[in-house]
């Protein structure tokens, strides 16, 4: 039981999908000398890396040409200068989380001339609008923890492999991103947590795997809103503000879905799933009736629901809420928790 508990816990607290999760690369043991002409505050144990992380770096240091991936982050830089990167401008992989980086330092001829750029984890800076202009080799885009009020909608433009897009933590409105994420053809992932959205994301594209958008003002979900998202198998609106009525019937429908935590809401009952659900998380909703035909449309001795796990801790339920017929049709389910 313990060690299935507290996955779900680690699942719970947003540490699930661990595929995407990550660690920089560690600086590879193995070189002990840096290649020449590496800046002694770095160490470039290959010609095309250069690892300037946690080292207190107020500035963008000297760049030898021929790196391709440059390590940045957890430093104390303010400021990316005109012509730092001329050196450079090929640049694969930029990172610079955790600095203290504003929009208005980032000069032109600086990460708008890296036309090779894949990979940009811009995180916890204080940037209020997305840097760039971006090249449209983009494939992953970090920002989350930034101060962003505005994203542009021409910002994504033309980046047909940009597959992860991290935009949690800011402040983002539903006008904001309106038209942003227009045009996209392999998103995979959207994290747009903890801004200021009232409604779920316009307009984004059909490729996703990945929606998050927990910690905002949402109140429902339009009908047909993931119909649009055919692959769509891990939703998250938790710690909104979801009422029944901003549930229209079938919204959830779908047969890719895997996983749908609508926790910490105002649902009053449970709403309609679909047969191949794997994963609902009601807990803290003030959910008042256990009702089975939500969950089980046709149960039969042959059909059941798919569910392994299901929250409904701190709703006004009770085990006894539950319906006779309910273990037939919840059988997969090794978690139900009410309590
Ligand atoms: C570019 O590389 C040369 C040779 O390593 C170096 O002298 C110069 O300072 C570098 N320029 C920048 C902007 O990093
Ligand atoms: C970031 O800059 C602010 C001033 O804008 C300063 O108060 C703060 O100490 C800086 N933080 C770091 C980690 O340098
Ligand atoms: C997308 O990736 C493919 C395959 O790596 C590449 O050929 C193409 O140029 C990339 N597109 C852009 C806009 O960079
Ligand atoms: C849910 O979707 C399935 C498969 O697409 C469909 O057969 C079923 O009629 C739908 N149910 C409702 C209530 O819309
Ligand atoms: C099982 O459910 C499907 C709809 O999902 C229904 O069409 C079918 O008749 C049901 N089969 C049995 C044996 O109840």
């Amino acid at each position: 039981m313990f060690p299935l508990s507290s996955l779900l816990l680690a699942s719970l607290l947003g540490l699930g999908i661990c595929q995407y999760d990550y660690d920089y690369p560690p600086e590879p043991p193995y070189a002990v000398m840096s290649v020449p002409n590496c800046v002694p505050e770095c160490y470039c144990p290959l010609p095309t890396a250069m690892y300037c992380d946690d080292r207190k770096l107020k500035y963008v240091p000297i760049i030898p040409m021929g790196i391709k991936y440059l390590y940045l982050q957890n430093n104390l830089i303010e400021e990316i200068k005109a012509g730092v990167f001329d050196n450079v401008t090929d640049l694969r992989w930029l990172v610079i989380d955790n600095n203290n980086i504003t929009s208005d330092k980032i000069q032109a001829g600086t990460i708008d001339k890296l036309t090779s750029l894949e990979k940009t984890l811009f995180s916890y800076n204080k940037l209020t609008k997305p840097p760039g202009p971006l090249s449209k080799s983009m494939e992953e885009l970090r920002l989350t923890g930034n101060q962003l009020t505005s994203f542009p909608s021409g910002t994504l433009a033309g980046m047909q492999n940009l597959t992860m897009l991290y935009l949690a933590k800011n402040q983002l409105t539903t006008e904001s991103i309106a038209g942003a994420f227009k045009g996209l053809k392999s998103l995979l992932l959207l994290d747009i947590s903890e801004n200021k959205l009232k409604k779920l994301p316009a307009g984004v594209p059909s490729s996703l795997l990945m929606l998050y958008a927990d910690n905002n003002d949402i109140e429902g979900v339009p009908a047909g809103y993931l119909a649009k998202l055919p692959e769509l198998q891990y939703l998250r609106v938790s710690h909104n503000k979801l009422v029944d009525s901003g549930i229209p019937a079938g919204v959830f429908n779908i047969s890719s879905l895997l996983e749908l935590d609508l926790s910490f809401n105002k649902l009053k009952s449970i709403p309609e799933i679909s047969d191949s659900l794997e994963h609902l998380y009601l807990q803290v909703n003030e959910i008042d009736k256990f009702d089975l035909t939500s969950i089980c449309k046709f149960t039969s001795p042959m059909n059941y629901s798919k569910l392994k796990t299901l929250r409904l801790d701190g709703n006004l339920v009770t085990h006894r809420s539950m319906p006779d017929d309910t273990s037939n049709c919840l059988r997969m389910a090794s978690e139900i928790i009410f309590e």
